[in-house]
């Protein structure tokens, strides 16, 4: 495995991958350090778990993972400011404007710890809600405080590390009628000023769906409102449904998620001029959240498999000519 190449010498933009402390040490973190250039704390620096009592802050796990990346060359992803999930109930008690303070108060300990250490923040995680008449999700975040939770999170992100890249980052930015939604919304509040640099794709994807045609439609209709683009999550789950379930995956199916990872990178080399960083939700199949949601079950999305060892998948990102 050392002699395969490695994936940031061959890509044209930043490569990553989202980072829990074990894949940090021994032969994950050999790994982690040969082929990437950038990690994402998977949860290390959500509301649970850096206040998970009001002004009682924990920054162990992140301070551990900020600080492995700075020693070891790499940049760091900010995940995340202001989400519906993996966030205590007290946040959202009382009045709007003691929601908007404990916001501030949050994000000014949170990114303001680490300062001129993170190349990006996904500031606000999982907004937009096609389904409804405003495509704006109805979280306890906006049931108390409308768009303003969003206004006050990019305001005082901006204030406390104004070089770090703010985001708005998304799932299934690939289906036409989220995709349109989430432009409608970035559109209004840059218009009104609110610092939104950028827009993240999460991009989970199955075997199948979505058609890459999807995605590139997506990158360049958010490319015309002159942000940066990153995808933030990527994965590709084996299954198109939620009832299947191999006990080991078929080699089949691995040759044609390589094909599938290809088809997707080939996306991203064309629109390499709107996506600055492209972002794996996982170093390597032994440790995935598709393993555990929406079910039990073994799933592989990643590039390595549970051994570190290359897939086709990796195949298909680092070198398609040796896919058969
Ligand atoms: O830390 C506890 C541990 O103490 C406990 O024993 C164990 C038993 O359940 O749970 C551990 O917490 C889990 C945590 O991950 C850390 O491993 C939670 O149950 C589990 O729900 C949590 O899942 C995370 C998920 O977000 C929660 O929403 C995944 O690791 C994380 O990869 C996932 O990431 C999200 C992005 O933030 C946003 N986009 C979707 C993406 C995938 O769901």
């Amino acid at each position: 495995q050392r002699d395969i190449p490695a994936l940031k010498d061959v890509l044209g933009f930043t490569i990553g991958t989202a980072v829990q402390r074990p894949q940090t040490l021994g032969e994950h973190g050999e790994l982690l350090r040969r082929h990437f250039e950038s990690v994402t704390p998977g949860n290390q620096l959500k509301w649970d778990a850096t206040e998970p009592r009001e002004g009682e802050f924990t920054f162990a796990e992140g301070d551990h993972l900020v600080d492995y990346a700075h020693a070891n060359g790499l940049k760091v992803r900010g995940h995340t400011l202001a989400w519906h999930s993996q966030t205590p109930d007290w946040v959202f008690e009382g009045t709007k404007a003691d929601v908007l303070r404990r916001l501030e108060n949050h994000i000014r300990a949170v990114a303001g710890r680490y300062k001129g250490r993170l190349y990006a923040w996904d500031v606000v995680n999982e907004v937009v809600d096609e389904n409804q008449p405003d495509g704006l999700r109805r979280s306890k975040w906006f049931q108390t405080t409308g768009l303003d939770y969003i206004r006050t999170a990019f305001r005082v992100a901006r204030e406390v590390d104004p070089d770090a890249k703010l985001y708005i980052n998304d799932y299934n930015t690939e289906f036409p009628r989220k995709r349109r939604a989430l432009y409608e919304l970035v559109r209004k509040l840059r218009a009104e000023g609110v610092p939104i640099d950028g827009v993240g794709h999460q991009l989970h994807v199955n075997i199948e769906q979505p058609h890459a045609s999807e995605i590139e439609e997506t990158i360049e209709l958010i490319a015309g409102l002159g942000v940066d683009q990153q995808v933030t999550e990527l994965d590709v789950s084996v299954y198109t449904d939620f009832v299947q379930s191999y006990p080991e995956i078929p080699a089949a199916l691995l040759l044609k998620q390589g094909h599938r990872y290809k088809e997707i990178f080939d996306v991203f080399r064309r629109q390499s001029g709107h996506l600055n960083s492209v972002t794996l939700w996982g170093l390597a199949d032994d440790d995935t959240w598709l393993s555990t949601f929406p079910i039990t079950r073994l799933n592989a999305p990643l590039l390595f498999d549970d051994r570190l060892q290359a897939k086709p998948a990796y195949w298909g990102v680092a070198d398609p000519a040796r896919l058969e």
